[in-house]
C-alpha cells in the first residue's frame, strides 16, 4: 500500500486547522499510520527542500517552516500521493479550486512565501525521502 508524508505547516496548526484538515484525509478514506508533532530545525529543512535551494522563496520559506511547530502525518492508502495533493489543491491558495484544503482555507497573505497549510509528496521516491526525513 502507498503511503505518503503530510504536513500541516505553521500556519495551520497555529489557525487551528489541524482537525479539520485531518477529518479531509479520514473522510476520504486514507489511513492515519503516524502522527507527531514536529519543530523542525534549518538541517531538517535544508534536506526536504532541497529541490528549492537558490530560489527566491527559499529563505523565506525556511523561516516561516521554523516560525512554529507542524504536524507530520504518515499517510496510507491506494494512490494516496495523487490522491492527498488533489484534496490539497494547487500551490497558490488564491486560485486552488474551492472545495480543496488550500482553496477552502487559504489565501494570499503578501507574504515572500506561500503559506498554503499543507504538504503533501508528490512522488513515491520523494515520499519515501521525506518520511525518513520527519519519522527517524
Ligand atoms: P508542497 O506540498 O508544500 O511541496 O507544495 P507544492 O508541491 O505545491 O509546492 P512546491 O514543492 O513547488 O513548493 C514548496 C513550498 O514553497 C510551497 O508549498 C510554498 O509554500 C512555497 N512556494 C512554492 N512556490 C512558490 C512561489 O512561487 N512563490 C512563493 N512565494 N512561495 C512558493
Ligand atoms: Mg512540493
Amino acid at each position: 500500500i502507498e503511503e505518503t508524508l503530510v504536513l500541516v505547516k505553521p500556519d495551520g496548526v497555529a489557525r487551528g486547522l489541524t482537525g479539520a484538515i485531518l477529518a479531509r484525509i479520514e473522510a476520504k478514506g486514507y489511513a492515519l499510520v503516524d502522527i507527531r508533532l514536529v519543530e523542525p530545525d534549518r538541517d531538517l529543512l535544508a534536506e526536504h527542500y532541497a529541490e528549492h535551494e537558490g530560489k527566491p522563496f527559499y529563505e523565506p520559506l525556511l523561516e516561516f517552516m521554523m516560525s512554529g511547530p507542524s504536524v507530520a502525518i504518515r499517510v496510507a492508502g491506494n494512490r494516496v500521493i495523487e490522491g492527498f495533493r488533489s484534496l490539497a489543491g494547487t500551490t497558490d491558495p488564491t486560485s486552488a479550486a474551492p472545495g480543496t484544503i488550500r482553496g477552502d482555507f487559504g489565501r494570499d497573505w503578501g507574504l515572500a512565501v506561500q503559506q498554503n497549510l499543507v504538504h503533501g509528496s508528490d512522488s513515491p521516491e520523494s515520499a519515501q525521502r521525506e518520511l525518513g526525513i520527519w519519522f527517524d
